[in-house]
């Protein structure tokens, strides 16, 4: 009798095979699972970084006692807001400006952004129904171009006035050499020490100060001999000489929009206190530079800043 010995069949390729197959079920049943867990990364939108933007404004100025006890929290940042384009679309780079001119809107277009926040409105105040005469409307023209490009416009102003850090308000002291705790503030103005400097040698001070930011010269009234003691700064609309005044200062830095001349000019030579003004954007640029700065650490795509400061130069006859 032959006995045969049947070889067991040879199963290890298959045996690979299939090992091979149950790693791979394996591997695709363990991807499911971390795609089930953890969904892929969010789009960036404009809602989502003005969302950031006014959660960190909440939070820092809730830490801040000044502002703690005069504001409602979550403060109702009314006033910002999306102004053009769709706040849900993805942002791949985006653009930081005082102004949102035309011409500032087409080189953040060209230079690749698509989201453009800025701090002033867009549109003047003295927008008129109808083109001035032998003119094509420019605000008209601005709200075609932002709606055919889709670039979604950020008014991110009430928060970025205020925040504590790199907001406008705080950032104007702090850009003029001015550190250190103010010896009086409110949630609009700061007031800090002069160290005794005559008028003309604080303004040239200021002046040098506020060069680079495009202004070449600023405005005085006062005795430039006159010794100072209290400098207060506001910036933008907010530097009404009179509450500057009431808050004890001497010196009042205000801004070519905050004030009618003739009325702040007429109290500072009555009183005899002094007056420096600058320009709007002037006092605001250096917060808008800090909240590039700051957005750009907050997020992974290109931040472009675009410098406007001095809206005009100055000229003198040759
Ligand atoms: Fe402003």
């Amino acid at each position: 009798m032959m006995i045969v010995i049947s070889r067991p069949p040879d199963t290890s390729s298959s045996r690979r095979g299939s090992m091979i197959l149950s790693a791979a079920k394996c591997f695709a049943l363990a991807m499911a699972a971390v795609v089930a867990c953890c969904p892929p990364a969010a789009a960036l939108t404009a809602r989502e970084i003005r969302a950031r933007l006014e959660a960190e404004g909440d939070r820092r100025l809730r830490a801040n006692p000044m502002f703690a006890g005069n504001l409602k929290f979550p403060v109702n940042w009314a006033g910002d807001g999306i102004l053009a384009g769709d706040p849900d679309t993805e942002i791949r780079g985006i653009a930081v400006s005082w102004l949102a001119t035309e011409a500032l809107l087409k080189e953040a277009l060209k230079r690749g952004a698509n989201l453009f926040i800025v701090h002033e409105p867009p549109y003047g105040t003295q927008i008129a129904a109808q083109p001035l005469p032998g003119e094509e409307d420019a605000a008209a023209r601005k709200a075609a171009w932002l709606k055919k490009t889709g670039m979604v416009l950020y008014r991110c102003h009430n928060v970025e006035d205020l925040i504590p850090g790199f907001g406008v308000r705080s950032s104007w002291p702090k850009w003029l050499g001015f550190k250190g705790k103010p010896l009086a503030g409110n949630m609009i103005y700061e007031v800090y020490d002069t160290g005794g400097l005559t008028l003309d040698e604080l303004s040239r001070r200021i002046a040098a100060r506020v060069r680079p930011l495009g202004q070449r010269t600023v405005g005085v009234v006062g005795d430039p001999a006159r010794k100072t003691r209290r400098i207060i700064t506001g910036t933008g609309v907010g530097t009404r000489w009179r509450d500057m005044a009431l808050m004890g200062a001497d010196v009042l830095v205000v801004t070519d929009d905050g004030n009618q001349s003739w009325e702040a000019g007429q109290w500072a030579l009555d009183a005899n206190k002094s007056l420096i003004i600058v320009n709007h954007g002037t006092a605001e640029e250096p917060g808008i530079k800090a909240l590039s700065d700051y957005v750009a650490k907050l997020v992974k795509v290109p931040v472009i800043y675009l410098p406007v400061g001095c809206i005009y130069r100055t000229v003198g006859a040759r």
